[in-house]
């Protein structure tokens, strides 16, 4: 795998690999990888026939309240990963780089980037939306792959592409979890071993209104209240958000139609740490009485 620090450099490597007829996948990460990070190149392997990993801690989707300074980094095993799941290549580069002196260009994205995690954190999706749209630009990916662990993030990317025209096809891969369920995430190597057991209880409470779906409830306040009283089983977690809605806008309704795919996105905090996940089902069509 080549390492690739300068936007030219990739740039015309990227001409090179088009000028061969063939294709190129992305896959955008911040680093310190996990299991989660490899399944998307594993399928970005599938997708085309060139594939870069990029790693950027990228500031600009941080508040200055947040954790860029403390987000954990990790190049040298982070490498020998891209490595073990056969990535072409990993762009690199350093802030100066991405954003030099006397940047002055910025992405302000309306409607889903204000609610739920934008509401939460209002700066945050402009920035990814900044920092993907170079990362296009950048690698002239012909399609990127994302994770669902961060579904309102693939809505807004894939209203960014929309929106702006961008030439790529944005592919979704579902969530890798940890053996107790919860959903790997760099940032939970901040949590203790009791906090990282605690947490377990995310996922648990996914799969119980899972459950009672199946069953038959299509109430949004009941499946929020199920998800909301498992939660709070662990006194240790504070929720910040919890929501149903539809999965192709995230619109609410009081209750939801058959065959309607929805999503149930939740975000609490296990100490200092943030934690989001998700799950997506669908309403059954069957009559329940
Ligand atoms: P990061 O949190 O490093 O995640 C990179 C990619 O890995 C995202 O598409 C994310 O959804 C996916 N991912 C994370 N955990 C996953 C899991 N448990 N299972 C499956 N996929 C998972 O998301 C970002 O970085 C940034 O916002 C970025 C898009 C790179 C822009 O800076």
């Amino acid at each position: 795998m080549k390492v690739i620090n300068k936007i030219s450099d990739m740039q015309r490597i990227a001409c090179e690999v088009h000028s061969q007829g063939k294709t190129i996948a992305v896959v955008p990460t911040m680093g310190y990888l996990h299991e989660g990070h490899l399944s998307l190149v594993r399928i970005a392997r599938d997708l085309a026939d060139i594939v870069v990993t990029t790693i950027f801690v990228n500031p600009k989707q941080f508040a200055p309240n947040e954790d860029f300074e403390r987000y954990p980094r990790d190049f040298e095993r982070d490498k020998s990963l891209l490595e073990s799941v056969n990535s072409d290549y990993l762009f690199y580069p350093e802030i100066n780089e991405i954003y030099p002196t006397g940047y002055s260009t910025f992405i302000q994205m309306q409607g889903i980037t204000k609610i739920f995690e934008g509401e939460s954190r209002p700066t945050h999706f402009d920035g990814v939306a900044l920092v993907v749209l170079k990362l296009f630009n950048i690698t002239k990916a012909d399609v990127a792959v994302f994770g669902q662990k961060d579904f309102q993030q693939t809505l807004v990317i894939k209203q960014l592409v929309k929106d702006l025209n961008i030439d790529i096809k944005i592919v979704v891969a579902p969530i890798v979890r940890e053996a107790n369920g919860l959903a790997m995430s760099s940032r939970n190597r901040y949590l203790s071993d009791k906090e990282r057991e605690n947490a377990s209880i995310i996922f648990i409470a996914l799969e119980e209104a899972k459950r009672a779906i199946a069953s038959g409830e299509r109430r949004r306040k009941i499946i929020n209240s199920i998800i909301i009283s498992t939660l709070r089983s662990v006194p240790e977690i504070k929720i910040d958000y919890v929501h149903t809605v539809k999965a192709h806008n995230l619109e609410l309704a009081d209750e939801f139609l058959p065959g309607e795919e929805i999503v149930m996105l939740i975000a609490c905090w296990m100490g200092r740490t943030r934690l989001i996940d998700n799950s997506t089902t669908k309403i059954p069509i069957n009559e329940f009485h």
